[in-house]
């Protein structure tokens, strides 16, 4: 996810740009750049000047001082990076130039062949940078011959991925063309003057009045009015909405909280996870960060998933599925503990750092322990350029985007698909065959439509939510691969609602458990139709025949389920290993719900940060 914005007018672009940026800042801050079309009549010869910094826009801003006759024009682009393709370094950072320093381009999303492209457009394009921007800007060259908007559209065709782009050319000073598939844009209406953004937020101090893009429209913005398209160059009748946001409703999309829009990303951003990654021929998984050979892969006999809160209930659901579709014993360790232990470790063991934020203090010391010993590291991490994606030997990102309640939802949801996609690929260079690498792929590629379905559900869980809100004690109870589910729905709740609940594995129950029960005590049971039905079942019979309340997940169609359940949500089917990507989203609803209803900081719970990088 990163922030966009364009203006054309007839007032000076910079400020406006600048301005733009620190409204758009929540969406990306590694670096952010800044391109003016200096079409003043003073000057011979009509150019873009573009600079650039890495950072936050602060550091933008500095760089830009002094720079007011240099950054002179009233049509510009602008651009706030949340890296994916190439670091965190100013060659990388947005708008980028094609060859002939007259088209330049800002951009969010994903080009997913960008290598092919670059191969495809050879040695006459000189790249300066490690982006898939880039490259369309020299696709968007190859195909230009005096219309902007044709080139952009003829460009668009041959990319596979997602995008939202503004592009500017020095040849036409009166015209900004965007485009959008995926990653959201919106056009902004003023009196001779238009802007357009990747959200409405920069919008706002100047206009109400906008257009949203549609998925595969592309719109020809100037002084005096814009014109949408779709890719076959048919036109297209855009209507202009008055917005009623604030600034900072419109950062939240219109959701009142980060965490319900982050909830509600979750479709979306696992599509990043897994674009470009999946093989469903071969049935397997390619990430290519994970840097080692297939013999080496081979060579281990051990994995070690070490995380922490959010992150380590993602990575016991990968155990799960390591264990199962690679046969590599795999062991959960809390980071914390792992680094004062004495883990037994040498060079067949392959340890994954799992964190968010890649700043987790704990991680990155038991990250560093393992590498001490000989172990090869990787990281599974969202913030790119963090100190554990540095300090390990390789590893994925999980393309959440910035990800800024407190509480975390799309990050889980994307460090699951990951460790999936690295359990296929473990799997199928071992013993899975092809076909069932291929059910699992083609699986994973169902989920964001199940996805939807759960989020539809949203309103009947805040419901749900609302005839439990008076209750002091919940249950989260599930087995084998649910159990992750339930851990990770009991500290959701715990951490935002902070509401005492435990997570259990429902055979332990008898062990202890069973003696809280009581009405006072409802249980939260997942009953989905996996290999356990059967045992989760007789589970939650003891359950209510101890008169607790229950609630239970339970897979669409499921009908035998209503008589064991007080209340019931539930849930489309998918295979067993998958089912933490769509189990948890209800629970998450469940929480963020009850927080509201309680009247709790949903974005920012009490005693608690995003990022904890102390001991
Ligand atoms: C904090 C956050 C949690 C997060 C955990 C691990 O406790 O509040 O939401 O899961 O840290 O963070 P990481 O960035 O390593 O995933």
């Amino acid at each position: 996810m990163c922030g966009i914005i364009g203006y054309i007018g007839n007032k000076e672009a910079m400020p406006i740009l600048l301005q733009g940026l620190r409204r758009l800042e929540y969406r990306g801050y590694d670096s952010a750049g800044i391109a003016i079309l200096n079409d003043q009549e003073t000057r011979d010869k009509i150019q873009i000047q573009r600079i650039r910094a890495v950072g936050k826009i602060d550091a933008l801003a500095d760089k830009l001082k002094n720079k007011d006759k240099e950054m002179k024009g009233t049509i510009g682009i602008a651009h706030t990076r949340w890296a994916t393709h190439g670091g965190v370094t100013e060659e990388n950072a947005h708008p980028h130039f094609a060859c002939d320093g007259k088209l330049i381009i800002a951009h969010n999303g994903i080009i997913e062949n960008y290598r092919q492209l670059k191969e495809h457009l050879g040695a006459k394009h000189s790249f300066k940078s490690e982006t898939d921007t880039e490259v369309l800007a020299h696709l968007i060259e190859s195909h230009y011959d005096g219309d902007l908007r044709r080139a952009v559209e003829k460009a668009l065709m041959h990319t596979r991925g997602t995008y939202g782009l503004v592009v500017m050319h020095a040849d036409h000073p009166d015209k900004i063309v965007a485009a959008r598939l995926g990653s959201p844009l919106v056009v902004g209406i003023g009196d001779g003057e238009y802007y357009v953004a990747s959200d409405a937020a920069p919008l706002l101090a100047y206009t109400k009045k906008v257009a949203f893009l549609n998925d595969g429209e592309i719109a020809e913005i100037s002084r005096s009015g814009f014109e949408t398209f779709n890719l076959r160059d048919e036109s297209v009748t855009k209507c202009v909405e008055e917005i009623e946001w604030n600034e900072e409703k419109a950062q939240k999309q219109g959701y009142d909280d980060f965490m319900l829009k982050e909830i509600f990303d979750q479709p979306v951003v696992y599509e990043d996870a897994i674009r470009g990654r999946i093989d469903l021929e071969e049935g397997t998984a390619h990430l290519g960060g994970l840097d080692m050979s297939d013999a080496e892969m081979r060579s281990v006999n051990r994995i070690i998933l070490i995380a922490c809160g959010t992150a380590l209930h993602a990575a016991m659901a990968g155990k799960y599925a390591f264990e199962r579709l690679s046969g590599i014993p795999t062991e959960v360790d809390v980071a914390s503990e792992f680094r004062y232990r004495d883990p037994i470790i040498d060079n067949k063991t392959l340890v994954f750092a799992i964190s968010q934020s890649g700043e987790t203090f704990d991680t990155l010391a038991a990250l560093r322990e393992a590498k001490r010993k000989g172990a090869f590291t990787r990281g599974i991490v969202n913030v790119i350029g963090s100190t554990i994606a540095r300090e390990t030997d390789g590893g994925t990102y999980i393309h959440a985007g910035p990800e800024l309640a407190v509480a975390s939802t799309k990050a889980y949801t994307n460090m699951v698909a990951i460790l999936l996609l690295y359990a296929v690929q473990f799997g199928r260079l071992r013993h899975m065959t092809v076909a069932t690498g291929q059910r699992l792929v083609r699986a994973l590629m169902e989920i964001p439509e199940k996805m939807q379905v759960i989020l539809k559900k949203s309103e009947e869980i805040k419901k749900l939510a609302g005839k439990y809100s008076g209750y002091h004690d919940f249950l989260f109870l599930a087995r084998g691969i649910n159990f992750p589910v339930a851990s990770e729905g009991s500290l959701k709740l715990k951490e935002i609602s902070y509401i005492h609940s435990e997570a259990y594995p429902a055979g332990e129950m008898k062990h202890g458990v069973n003696a809280l029960l009581s009405p006072e005590f409802p249980v939260l049971a997942i009953m989905t139709k996996n290999q356990l039905y059967e045992k989760m079942r007789s589970n939650i019979e003891e359950v209510r025949a101890r008169k607790s309340k229950v609630i239970l997940l339970a897979s669409e169609g499921d009908a035998e389920a209503q008589s064991l359940a007080d209340d019931i949500i539930y849930v489309p089917q998918t295979m067993e290993l998958l089912e933490p990507l769509l189990n948890t989203i209800p629970l998450q609803l469940f929480a963020y719900h009850m927080a509201v209803i309680l009247g709790k900081d949903v974005d920012r719970p009490r005693n608690l940060a995003k990022s904890v990088t102390v001991e």
